[in-house]
């Protein structure tokens, strides 16, 4: 009873020809989006949380998150040259396992694109608040610079919220403009963390990794140092939590709509993002660690802006103020991917029939789809102006880790099912890469806190919720008749 309703491939490629978008993006740009989304508040930010959670040995989980997002990049490149349309996770699983299991997953995919977007806008407005006293020494009231659930209390994140909104009017005028301006801010990004690597690795010593593993490898509950709550860490903790240093390469997916011959060039997008990101986050995690030491509880771990941290305290502040300045540029690049990948998938699933018609209509002068980017966007501000970014971040990640799991299960559904079907990319060794992949995001989800996995139990509720009183008697495929028709 769980697997009815599966959507046909060829009547998903049908559906996207009928309400298409406009193909514009190439292998360079996506790559570009892909770098786009996945550099951001993970490595400017939640290093000190990794910091945190696993002491030196947060190199290890570095390396554990990205084999995880590698091995599902390879299950995700398969699934998007095979199905190159809008929803990513979410359509295919409607092509393998039925209309709930992919009502479940897009309902997941919220987790991940709009809380992500909440999640980047707070790290953003840590380093602005912090750039603002640094250059023109006026503190933003705490009460209007942290959200009521903060380790250091306020009423509302203010910059948080607005950057939200910018983003959601930038995302309304059209895809093109925002990739050349995203393209613009990645160079900055990376530039600034190429600028890290030069100057803390030469400065690293060997007693830094001293002790190296202090809170040992699987979570486990401790009383925190800093704010004296209870915390889970431990290396394999860290990893599920710096697991959001990495997504975003999935977002390139969402973008298949809109590309140049998807068939090649997604594959390439995904995969060669997250490869570059990989290599930089190990030499960025290696040289804050190796540089200053990274011991929970220690300055690293308590830092809001631990980039910046890291280079002045080894004597080059100049160049902690340019990282910042660079966050604060380029950080915003990522909350437009999010959001980019979050519209396009309500678009999707308006487009089914799970959500209101009135999502996949188009601005008639942009032709983007307007209504559902403002929807968006309102969500995004509101959870950004009001939650912390390292929650955020993690319940953004039960989310992600449930979605890539259900992908690399998609993959072995289809090769069993339609084993005669054109795949331009196929992932490699899939009978091993594919269950490793499912595993690898299970264990990272039991690795996070207990209140993250109640919270994603308790969105799933809600969705059960609205599928049952909405989408299911409004489905395109349990009513063929309504398709097209809005
Ligand atoms: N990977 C993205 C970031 O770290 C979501 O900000």
């Amino acid at each position: 009873m769980l697997f009815w309703r599966v959507k046909q491939l060829d009547e998903i490629l049908a559906t996207a020809e009928r309400k298409s978008l406009t193909r514009t993006l190439g292998a360079f740009q996506l790559t570009m989006l892909g770098i786009g989304a996945i550099i951001g508040t993970g490595i400017f930010v939640l290093t000190a949380e990794a910091a945190t959670k696993a002491g030196p040995a947060m190199m290890i989980s570095f390396v554990i998150a990205a084999t995880v997002c590698g091995l599902a990049a390879l299950c995700y490149s398969e699934m998007a040259s095979m199905v190159p349309v809008s929803g990513s996770a979410y359509t295919y699983s409607y092509a393998t396992m039925g209309e709930l299991v992919a009502w479940v997953v897009g309902w997941a995919l919220v987790l991940e694109y709009a809380i992500a977007a909440a999640a980047v806008s707070v790290g953003w407005s840590g380093y602005m608040v912090a750039l603002i006293r640094e250059i023109f020494g006026t503190t933003l009231p705490q009460e209007l610079a942290h959200g009521p659930f903060d380790r250091t209390p306020g009423i509302i994140n203010l910059p948080a919220m607005l950057i939200a909104l910018v983003v959601m009017l930038l995302l309304i005028r059209g895809t093109k403009e925002s990739a050349r301006f995203n393209s613009f801010l990645v160079v900055i990004k990376v530039a600034a963390l190429f600028l890290f690597i030069a100057l803390a690795i030469p400065a690293m010593t060997a007693e830094n990794f001293q002790p190296f593993m202090p809170n040992g490898f699987f979570a486990k509950t401790v009383v925190d140092p800093i704010s004296n709550n209870m915390v889970t860490v431990g290396v394999a903790a860290a990893a599920a939590s710096i697991f959001f240093a990495y997504v975003g390469f999935d977002a390139v997916s969402t973008a298949a709509e809109e590309t140049i011959n998807p068939q090649r060039n997604i594959p390439i997008g995904l995969i060669g993002s997250l490869a570059f990101c990989t290599i930089i986050y190990i030499l960025v995690a290696a040289g804050a660690t190796g540089a200053v030491g990274a011991q929970p509880g220690g300055e690293l771990a308590r830092s809001s802006e631990a980039l910046a941290y890291v280079l002045r305290e080894i004597g080059h502040g100049w160049a902690g103020k340019l990282v910042a300045i660079a966050a604060g540029i380029a950080l915003p690049s990522v909350i437009l991917m999010m959001i980019f990948g979050q519209t396009r998938i309500f678009f999707t699933m308006s487009r089914d029939g799970l959500l209101p018609g009135v999502f996949s209509k188009l601005h008639p002068k942009y032709g983007t789809p307007h209504v559902v980017t403002i929807c968006t966007g309102l969500f995004v501000a509101l959870f950004a102006a009001l939650f912390p970014v390292g929650q955020l971040a993690d319940i953004s990640n039960s989310g992600t880790l449930f979605a890539f799991a259900l992908v690399a299960i998609s993959v072995m559904v289809l090769r069993r099912t339609q084993p005669n079907r054109t795949r331009h990319f196929r992932t490699p060794f899939v009978w091993l890469t594919a269950p490793v992949a499912a595993a690898g995001c299970v264990f990272l989800f039991f690795q996070l806190s207990g209140y993250t996995e109640l919270m994603f139990l308790a969105w799933a509720l809600i969705g059960l919720v609205v599928y049952f009183f909405y989408g299911y008697r409004k489905s395109h495929v349990a009513n063929p008749h309504l398709a097209g028709n809005d």
